[in-house]
């Protein structure tokens, strides 16, 4: 018992921040895994090709730092540099995507939702890859405090959690579970918020004049959330919608291609791309449709 206590006395500032760095990088990849589940399945927002490619690094990150972390094993850092260098070479590329005109045209980006479309635009700059950058570059400097760490210290630095001396185990516990509650509970608020809405019973008949719609308003926040990823901003240059065939078809038809979408095989596909059905968004009311279609067919007036 006193040895281990003059042991954690004796423990180099070093080793400390190396500690503290590790820990941090785990709660950076739970925070950055969580977030981008819950923008994905609870905000509908489909992830383009470049954003699957990064959470094809940071999904085992948040599983690999929290295994060393358990296990106590000093190398964990060197598994999570292998999972994040490439993670934050992707998101710099979605950067340069998104922000720098002529990298959007790059062909890699052209099926599916359009990688240089941003869902999330905080203070007016901020974007979801931003976002992973910062969780990738939390996990680098951890990692690379980390293993000069264990070149300088060769007391098991690991062996403790860092906070109250509780095991790595318990501290790795507290704090995924800690993230995933926040992101669990405020993914049920989302919902419940979005249920909360009165859904129509029955399907709106134009000929009866009832105007079983959403608001305006609430079509162009769902249009901005799904669908601005595919067809661009809710105006006349809006890609991908024939004015023709919105003139042509009565709301209740479109109503029915809405809930159906398009197949890339389709013999009317003309982009050879799909729309997927319900534009990809999960649970929209007939209401919400409806309202989408005046809005598309104003913007293409
Ligand atoms: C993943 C990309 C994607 C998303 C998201 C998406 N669409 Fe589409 N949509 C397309 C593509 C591609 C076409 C053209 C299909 C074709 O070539 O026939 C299309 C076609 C359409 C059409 C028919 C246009 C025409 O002229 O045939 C309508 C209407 C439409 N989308 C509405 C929506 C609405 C409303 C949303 C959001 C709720 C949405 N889409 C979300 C990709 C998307």
């Amino acid at each position: 018992m006193r040895e281990t206590q003059t042991e954690t006395v004796r423990l180099p500032l070093a080793a400390h921040v190396a500690r503290a760095g590790l820990y941090l990088a785990l709660l950076a990849a739970w925070v950055a895994t969580a977030g981008s589940l819950y923008m994905s399945e609870v905000l509908g927002w489909i992830p383009c090709l470049w954003c699957w490619y990064q959470r094809v690094a940071m999904y085992p990150l948040a599983v690999v730092l929290a295994a060393g972390l358990i296990a106590r094993d000093r190398n964990t850092p060197r598994y999570a540099l292998v999972l994040a260098v490439p993670g934050i070479l992707a998101s710099t590329y979605h950067i340069l995507l998104q922000k720098v005109p002529a990298f959007a045209q790059f062909e890699s980006c052209r099926v599916g939702v359009p990688c240089s479309v941003d869902y999330l635009n905080w203070l007016g700059f901020i974007t979801i890859p931003m976002l992973a950058w910062v969780a990738f570059a939390i996990v680098i400097v951890g990692s690379v405090l980390a293993l000069r760490a264990n070149r300088a210290v060769q007391l098991d630095y690991l062996a403790e959690g860092p906070l109250l001396g509780f095991s790595p185990a318990f501290s790795v516990g507290v704090a995924v579970a800690a993230v995933v509650a926040l992101f669990v509970l405020s993914g049920v608020m989302t919902a419940q918020r979005a249920t909360a809405a009165p859904a129509p019973v029955s399907l709106p008949m134009p000929s009866e004049g009832i105007a079983l719609r959403a608001t305006r308003e609430e079509a162009l926040r769902i249009y901005n959330q799904s669908c601005i990823g595919c067809h661009g901003p809710a105006n006349a240059s809006m890609i991908w919608v024939r004015p023709e065939f919105l003139r042509e078809r009565s709301d209740l038809e479109l109503l029915a291609f809405m809930r159906a979408g398009r197949a890339a095989n389709a013999p009317d596909n003309f982009s050879g791309q799909a729309m997927p059905a319900n534009g990809g968004r999960v649970g929209l009311t007939d209401a919400q449709i409806l309202a989408l279609i005046d809005l598309m067919r104003e913007a293409k007036r």
